[in-house]
């Protein structure tokens, strides 16, 4: 073989493995993308963010959302977020949307999301409308959860029965699950 034939060969070889390796990186390591409502001081979001490839934060950091939820007097919102801030500091991968989940729902490709999890107002309406939101925002055959499907959180439970008669699974942590 001429070395001009070698180097093109090799140089074909090297192309070929580039590409494959982008393939294995697809199928081995899938892009998951995630929505988390209402994200507080961070905590779950943490957790989300250690495990999906790209994580959107949002929240729009203001208190009096619901009296009957002490997360919305307790403390100042605006020193929660500080705090979601310094949590957030060594996750390249979550995008912080300061805004309510209507407002913020226009930012997200329709059908984009692997998952979505609500953890916002617990009241029945608020609970709803963030279903009836986000469910165009994620794929098929992925998932919808959120937080508090329990006592006393009546209105957590009722919206999401309504829209998904039961869900799939109910966690310990009273999360919910539904594959949509
Ligand atoms: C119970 S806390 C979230 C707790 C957090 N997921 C955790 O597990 O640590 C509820 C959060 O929902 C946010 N929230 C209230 N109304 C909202 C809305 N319309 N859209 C998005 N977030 C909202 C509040 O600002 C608050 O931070």
């Amino acid at each position: 073989m001429s070395k001009l034939n070698s180097l093109k060969s090799n140089y074909a070889v090297a192309n070929r493995k580039k590409r494959l390796s982008r393939l294995v990186l697809e199928i081995s390591k899938p892009r998951l993308e995630m929505v988390e409502i209402g994200c507080y001081a961070g905590l779950s979001t943490v957790l989300f963010a250690k495990r999906f490839e790209k994580v959107y934060a949002v929240d729009p950091w203001v208190n009096e959302y619901d009296p009957s939820d002490k997360s919305s007097y307790v403390f100042p919102m605006s020193e929660v977020e500080k705090i979601f801030d310094y949590h957030m500091q060594s996750f390249s991968n979550v995008t912080k949307i300061r805004k309510t989940s209507v407002e913020a729902a226009p930012l997200i490709e329709d059908e984009s999301l692997d998952f979505v999890y609500i953890d916002a107002c617990h009241q029945y309406e608020n609970v709803l409308t963030d279903i009836k939101t986000w469910l165009p925002k994620i794929k098929p055959k992925r998932f919808i959860g959120g937080h508090d499907y329990q006592k006393p959180w009546v209105g957590v439970k009722q919206a999401v029965n309504e829209m998904f008669g039961k869900p799939d699974k109910i966690f310990r942590d009273s999360s919910w699950l539904k594959q949509i």
